[in-house]
């Protein structure tokens, strides 16, 4: 089995690929990477063809999926923030991106197409837990190019038969997922100040919440999406329901460093949702037998990789 991974030496990606070249019903793993946001290295000693490159180039698409037997698209421009800081680059990439891997699907056969869109595309809808028959109401252009990733997917399945499947990621975390630079993610960029005494930056009053995931469990799910042939016609939550506030989050990051961390308040963000909690029912559904690992062995597995680096 030949599967390929858009964005596949990113943060998810590498993750992904890792568990995809371990699997021994996967023959060949190939990741597809511009680069932009994710790096060569995190696909070190790993059985997979890093072709760098981007999506958005019909003939490099061609060349790639040729023969695959599934494709896992997750190459996008991530962030919030960086998308109102220049909406018609996040467009480009996340929306026609897929567009073009879904072309490109096509014409290679009716290749299988598993696809990230992301919790934000619900934005404004004000219910909890969120279940997929919600409204969508994205706030940020960012949220606007994952609504347009899961439905240009799924339009493909109603009008060209392509078998295809929309997860929405909600907070994903773990080893392999970057600090350091002004979009970083809450868990990294917090694990890496710890580590180093620096100041831990919390945008707003902290009470909001996230439902965060292991990034094991996304890649056993996804890799499960493929060697099944899962295809559904709605998009997937990919994430269970349990809502962490930031306020909690510092709470169990000083318990896991055994020591208080300095802590100060900014603006909240523009574009970023209050809570953000969701309904796994379709999930489970779909996957009876996804195993969750809890959110304090996720920390304890990521706190463990950033210990090993450093
Ligand atoms: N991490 C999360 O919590 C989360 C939440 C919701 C949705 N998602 C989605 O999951 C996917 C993976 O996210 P991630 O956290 O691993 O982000 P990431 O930035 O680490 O990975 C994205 C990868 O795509 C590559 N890429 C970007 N544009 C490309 C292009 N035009 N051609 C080829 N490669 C390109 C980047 O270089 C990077 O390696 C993304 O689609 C993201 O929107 C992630």
């Amino acid at each position: 089995m030949k599967v390929v991974v858009t964005g596949g030496a990113g943060f998810i990606g590498a993750n992904l690929c890792e568990a995809l070249a371990r699997d021994d019903d996967i023959d060949e793993v190939v990741a597809v990477d511009d680069l932009s946001s994710g790096f060569a290295e995190n696909l070190d000693g790993m059985d997979v063809d890093l072709v760098v490159g981007t999506i958005l180039d019909p003939i490099l698409l061609d060349e790639v999926f040729a023969g695959a037997d599934a494709i896992v698209h997750l190459a996008a421009r991530g962030s919030v923030p960086k998308s109102v800081k220049d909406p018609l680059k996040s467009h480009e990439r996340n929306a026609t991106g897929t567009l073009r891997v879904l072309e490109a699907a096509r014409r290679a056969g009716g290749v299988h197409t598993i696809v990230s869109s992301s919790s934000s595309v619900y934005g404004a809808t004000p219910d909890l837990p969120k279940h997929e028959d919600l409204p969508t109401r994205p706030m940020s252009p960012y949220a606007v190019s994952k609504v347009a990733t899961e439905w240009y997917t799924l339009a493909y399945q109603h009008s060209y038969g392509l078998p295809t499947l929309a997860f929405r990621f909600f907070n994903v975390y773990g080893p392999r997922q970057p600090a350091g630079h002004a979009y970083a993610a809450v868990i990294p960029a917090w694990i890496a100040a710890g580590m180093k005494a620096e100041t831990l930056y919390v945008n707003g009053d902290g009470k909001q919440s996230r439902d965060f995931t292991y990034v094991d469990t996304v890649t056993w799910t996804l890799t499960q999406a493929v060697k099944r042939r899962v295809t559904h016609d709605i998009p997937v939550n990919l994430a269970f329901g349990g809502g962490t506030t930031l306020l909690e989050l510092i709470a169990r990051l000083e318990h896991a460093f055994g020591r208080s961390l300095t802590v100060e308040h900014r603006d909240p963000r523009p574009g970023d949702i209050r809570h953000s909690t969701a309904d796994p029912s379709r999930l489970f559904e779909l996957f009876p037998d996804v195993d969750p690992i809890d959110f304090d062995e996720g920390l304890a597995r990521t706190l463990a990789w950033w210990e090993a680096r450093i």
